[in-house]
Formats: C-alpha cells, sequence, structure tokens
C-alpha cells in the first residue's frame, strides 16, 4: 500500500514541489531547494515534506510521474529531466491534445542526452539506415516524433528499463536511450550515433500558469534560484603577482567578474581578486602559477544580492 498523499486542492496558499524521491537528480534538486533557503519536516513515510522556512513544501516521487502530477493538480512545480517533460510533451502533441507542463528554468545539473545507439561494429551512414528497424527506448513518443520528422519508417519498442541490453537480447536493433558519461553504452557494445534531445534538470510548471498566491512565491522562488544558480560554480579567487604580469593572468579569467586590484606595499607587485564563475580546476591554478601567480588562494562565494 504507497502512503497517502495530500488531497489536491483548487486555490492553494502553499506551493508543493515534486522532486525524484531517490535517483541521480534527488540530492542535487535538494541541494538547490536549500540553497534558496527552504527547509521541511520530514515525515516519517518521506513521501511529503512539510515546509517550515516558506509555504513550499516537497514531494518525493519517481521522476517518470512529475508532468503527470503536474497535469493533475497534485502538484504544482516539480524538478525533472527536461527528457521526461518531453516525452509527456510528446505524447500530447502526437495525440492532438493541449500542453499541461512547461519549462521554466533550466537547472544546469543532471545533463545528459538522448541518444540513438547502434552496435559497435555498425557501418552508421546516417538517420536513413534506421528504416525498418526494431529501436528499443524508454522514450517512445520521441523517438516516433523524430521519426517523423525525418520521414523515416521504423518499429518503435517500449522498454521501461534495461534498454541497453535489448540489442543482445534480440528485442531490437538498436536503442535510443539516455547518455551521460557513456560508460553504460561502452559495457554495452553500443556507440552513439545522433542526438535526439539534450537534456538537463528543469524546474517545470503548469500551463497555464498560476493567478493566485502562488504566483508570487513562484517570483520569490525564482529570484532565489536565480542568485543561488549564478553563484554555484563561483569562487573568489586571490592571488599576487608582479605588475606586468597582471595584463596576461586577466585573459586567463575570461569569467572574473569586475577584479580588484590592490597595491602591495613597498613591492612592485599587485594582489588581485575576483570572483570567477567557471569551475576553478587545479589545472586553471597550474596555468596561473605558470604565468606568474603567486599565494593562490580560492574562497567559497556564500551569497550574493545584487
Ligand atoms: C540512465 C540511462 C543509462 C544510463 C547512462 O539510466 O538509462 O542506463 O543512465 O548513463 P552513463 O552514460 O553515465 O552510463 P539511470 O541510471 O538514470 O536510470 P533510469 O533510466 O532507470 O532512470
Ligand atoms: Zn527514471
Amino acid at each position: 500500500m504507497s502512503p497517502p498523499v495530500p488531497a489536491p486542492v483548487a486555490a492553494r496558499e502553499r506551493l508543493r514541489i515534486a522532486i525524484q524521491k531517490s535517483g541521480r537528480l534527488g540530492e542535487p534538486s535538494r541541494a538547490l531547494l536549500k540553497s534558496c533557503g527552504l527547509e521541511w519536516r520530514e515525515s516519517r513515510d518521506r513521501l511529503f515534506c512539510y515546509g517550515e522556512s516558506a509555504p513550499i513544501d516537497l514531494l518525493l516521487v519517481r521522476d517518470d510521474d512529475i508532468p503527470g502530477l503536474l497535469a493533475d493538480g497534485v502538484c504544482d512545480l516539480g524538478i525533472v529531466g527536461r527528457n521526461v517533460l518531453a516525452e509527456q510533451s510528446a505524447e500530447l502533441s502526437l495525440s492532438g491534445r493541449p500542453q499541461v507542463a512547461q519549462e521554466i528554468r533550466a537547472l544546469g545539473f543532471g545533463g545528459c542526452r538522448l541518444d540513438i545507439a547502434v552496435p559497435e561494429d555498425w557501418d552508421w551512414q546516417g538517420p536513413g539506415d534506421l528504416a525498418g528497424r526494431r529501436i528499443a527506448t524508454s522514450y517512445p513518443q520521441l523517438v516516433r516524433q523524430w521519426l517523423a520528422a525525418q520521414g523515416i519508417e521504423a518499429d518503435v519498442v517500449f522498454l521501461s528499463g534495461s534498454v541497453e541490453i535489448a540489442p543482445r537480447l534480440g528485442q531490437a536493433d538498436l536503442i535510443c536511450d539516455l547518455v551521460s558519461s557513456g560508460a553504460t553504452l561502452a559495457a554495452n557494445q553500443l556507440k552513439p550515433v545522433q542526438t535526439l534531445l539534450h537534456s538537463e534538470s528543469v524546474l517545470a510548471g503548469p500551463v497555464p500558469p498560476f493567478t493566485d498566491m502562488r504566483a508570487g512565491l513562484l517570483q520569490q522562488l525564482l529570484r532565489r534560484m536565480d542568485g543561488a544558480l549564478r553563484i554555484k560554480d563561483s569562487r573568489l579567487l586571490m592571488f599576487q603577482a608582479d605588475r606586468g604580469q597582471v595584463d596576461a593572468l586577466l585573459k586567463l579569467l575570461p569569467d572574473a567578474e569586475r577584479p580588484t586590484l590592490l597595491q602591495v606595499d613597498g613591492e612592485d607587485s599587485l594582489a588581485l581578486q575576483a570572483i570567477c564563475h567557471g569551475a576553478m580546476t587545479w589545472q586553471r591554478l597550474e596555468d596561473l602559477r605558470q604565468a606568474g601567480a603567486r599565494s593562490l588562494m580560492v574562497l567559497p562565494v556564500e551569497r550574493t544580492l545584487a
């Protein structure tokens, strides 16, 4: 028996956000919402979490269920892969029904591609190779929509999981599945040949948009989310360098926001500090050191307010 879910109400004064209960998107989704100042009381069944710091509650569900929960009004917002949202959207448009959910923000994590992949020894010439073939996938509507756009007729075999072993089991000739690192394909002697969709986590909401209190709550959440997303990879970079090397060093920092240069007393050297928005990898620090930076320091950025 599944635990009870609070019933939907037409006009709510609280926002209910569905996120993935377990799996790749669950933790980063929670982390993003936490960085927006949201906190929850965990319930015993861990399916529904009551928002304590704001009237925003969490519903922990299977990612594939999120578009349906949005459509039914059981939740107001969802954090879900664009691929899942696009599959629902393709299903609705292929059957001539109106859209019920839309992407509000791309969230920058959970990046992957929906790719056609074929056995490694296939001498791939292009999409025309797919005519009359059997394609195993968990995204049948997206694949059908794409095939139709290419003018290709092929059989789509729906599998809810373990798609990558379908060719070896003889269930299909090739697959269309999510690819992130590519390790799953390689382990199954498959190679990606065609991308149908670039995906990442998105914040999804209903069509049409809210007209009650939830509209204001969403605007506030988006302001905080935009701030949190802006500084996610940001670090405060500090170092010293000789005056003559500063121009070359700044060229290595195209993502630096308004660098501040300070005179170091009694020496011909300057201290630089800047907020950098790209990942500050060890390799970047090595490059800066090579170009004359000394006493390099990278510090986290807790919060910014424009
Ligand atoms: C996806 C996909 C592949 C795997 C690809 O499954 O179906 O199996 O990830 O990732 P890789 O390129 O890094 O190897 P996921 O683990 O998300 O599970 P699910 O399909 O059951 O949701
Ligand atoms: Zn899934």
